[in-house]
């Protein structure tokens, strides 16, 4: 009875404090942003000299008949940027991380630089910087510059090294001086394996298979050497920016994965092994070469001779390249043991990988929002700090997704973000070296797996309103609350406790 009594007055005692989650919890050097890319909100994709990248040409092609619509307009910010900026300055947002159309600042790929790409990714920068906000810039997020695709098969040649870095040298040359975060390759693990092995995404390269008719490519060999050719031109880009520019720019330079959460199916070896070689079919294959300088051996041996091998030179440039690394997180898997994909002769990148995966679920949510899993990330941040040592973690995304009709009163994605946020005192407490955190997205944006379907957006566009008018969401609300340590609205204390029963007991 007096421990039952004890007990609830702890509980009394504790709940409210469970929600007192504020900025000042974290050291002023963690930076709180929030995250877009250029296809999906600039619009004037054909305006002031910009030219196609593939993504134009799979959306003009109707999105690998997935969902319409497509990023001409999207959210206009190419026109709209100091309205934008001010919304951000108005939640005291910290940082924005936004990507360069490389078609835009140099429309073939290769050459001419146009000046007025220049003027926009200035004009931009600067109202940023105006209002105390820091640029997180991202070089390439899916777009490659048409002209490339077509010329010699953008990221399926080793040309694509030198035009990358060559791109890489305008942008650190005419925005290094402001910009100290830069991005080489946004999700290049998914880049490789949607884009080259199934063909889902854009440029759309795959063998001939029943899920989608791509016109080109080889699942057995491209996501490989797609994936070779990325590091290799990071290393490059790295390389350039060290010599050349770090030395008075004083940023960093770093690379962008899409991890998922991974757990056994069951505690058999054979799954527990499983989820072991996935984890380095998936992030090894980057970040065993970033830290060792080779890729990993389970790869070597299921892949063989058709995974590309770095020469002793090329090993030292990749590895120590990354001075961070940016992490977007959303989904998790359970993970059971296949090997009997092994015996398939034309075997493609999940066929070696040899797994069958589940996604997980929770409980209670609609099917258009994310499942919450902190602890699940927080687990693979401690994996991954095990294996490829304790390198500075930038969170580059993470968000929810609701419909797009949805409500402003978006109480899904406040719990997510105050679930997310809140387990990251714990993770910096664990000694994980978290640096920063961007919700995905600001703006609801063009998404690449819906369209204008669903949003992750802290703001709505109105897409009926000629003027694409913005509206905060509650979510933006409560981040801005957050991020100026006021106290919480009770309103959403309340709420949020109400759901906390809910929250914690997921699966
Ligand atoms: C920003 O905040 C100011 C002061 O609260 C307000 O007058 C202004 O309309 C806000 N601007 C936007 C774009 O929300
Ligand atoms: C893919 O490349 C491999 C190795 O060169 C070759 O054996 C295979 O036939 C190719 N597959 C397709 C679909 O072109
Ligand atoms: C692929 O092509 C086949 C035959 O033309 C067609 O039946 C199928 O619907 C196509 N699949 C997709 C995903 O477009
Ligand atoms: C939102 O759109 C979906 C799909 O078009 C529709 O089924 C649903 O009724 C709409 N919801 C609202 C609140 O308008």
């Amino acid at each position: 009875m007096f421990f039952a009594l004890m007990q609830l007055l702890l509980v009394i005692l504790i709940l409210p404090c469970a929600h007192t989650l504020s900025r000042d919890q974290f050291p002023p050097d963690f930076v709180f942003g929030a995250s877009t890319s250029a296809y999906q909100v600039e619009g004037a994709a054909n305006e002031d000299g910009r030219k196609p990248s593939v993504w134009d040409t799979f959306s003009h092609a109707g999105n690998g008949n997935m969902y319409s619509g497509d990023g001409d307009v999207a959210c206009d910010q190419y026109h709209k940027y100091k309205e934008d900026v001010q919304l951000m300055a108005n939640m005291s947002l910290e940082a924005y991380r936004f990507s360069i159309s490389w078609s835009r600042l140099i429309p073939d790929g290769s050459g001419q630089v146009n000046p007025k790409g220049v003027q926009y990714y200035n004009n931009l920068i600067n109202e940023l910087i105006s209002h105390g906000i820091q640029p997180h810039v991202t070089l390439i997020h899916w777009d490659l510059p048409q002209t490339l695709e077509d010329e010699y098969g953008g990221w399926v040649s080793r040309r694509i090294v030198k035009d990358f870095t060559a791109y890489a040298d305008v942008c650190f040359r005419e925005f290094g001086d402001r910009v100290k975060y830069w991005t080489t390759v946004n999700e290049a693990n998914v880049y490789a394996v949607f884009g080259y092995d199934i063909g889902m995404f854009p440029p759309q390269r795959c063998s001939p298979s029943s899920l989608f008719n791509c016109s080109r490519g080889n699942s057995s060999t491209e996501p490989y050497l797609v994936a070779h050719h990325m590091l290799l031109a990071h290393a490059s880009t790295a390389r350039l920016y060290r010599k050349k520019y770090q030395g008075f720019q004083n940023g960093f330079i770093g690379f962008n994965l899409l991890p998922f959460g991974l757990l056994p199916k069951t505690d058999t070896i054979n799954d527990l092994k499983a989820t072991l070689r996935m984890q380095d079919f998936y992030i090894g294959w980057f970040m065993k070469p970033f830290t060792f300088g080779d890729y990993p051996d389970i790869m070597k041996k299921n892949v063989g001779s058709r995974l590309p091998s770095f020469t002793q030179k090329e090993s030292n440039l990749v590895k120590g390249s990354i001075d961070f690394l940016g992490i977007n997180f959303y989904y998790s898997f359970y993970v059971k043991n296949k090997v009997s994909t092994l015996q398939e002769k034309n075997r493609d990148y999940w066929e070696d990988m040899a797994v069958e995966i589940e996604r997980i679920n929770q409980k209670g949510i609609s099917k258009d929002e994310v499942p919450v899993t902190p602890k699940i990330l927080q687990g693979l941040l401690h994996s991954m700090k095990n294996a490829y040592g304790n390198i500075p973690i930038y969170i580059h995304e993470n968000g929810q997704q609701t419909p797009q009709n949805s409500s402003l009163d978006d109480w899904p994605r406040v719990k997510f973000l105050h679930k997310y946020i809140e387990s990251f005192v714990d993770a910096l407490r664990d000694g994980l070296n978290i640096k920063g955190y961007f919700v995905w997205s600001f703006l609801d944006a063009f998404e690449l797996i819906r369209g204008y379907e669903a949003s992750f957006g802290l703001y709505y566009v109105d897409k009926s309103d000629p003027n694409l008018r913005r509206q905060a969401k509650l979510s933006a609300e409560w981040y801005s609350n957050f991020l100026k340590m006021k106290p919480m609205d009770p309103k959403i204390t309340r709420e949020i406790e109400k759901n906390e029963l809910v929250l914690s007991h997921k699966k």
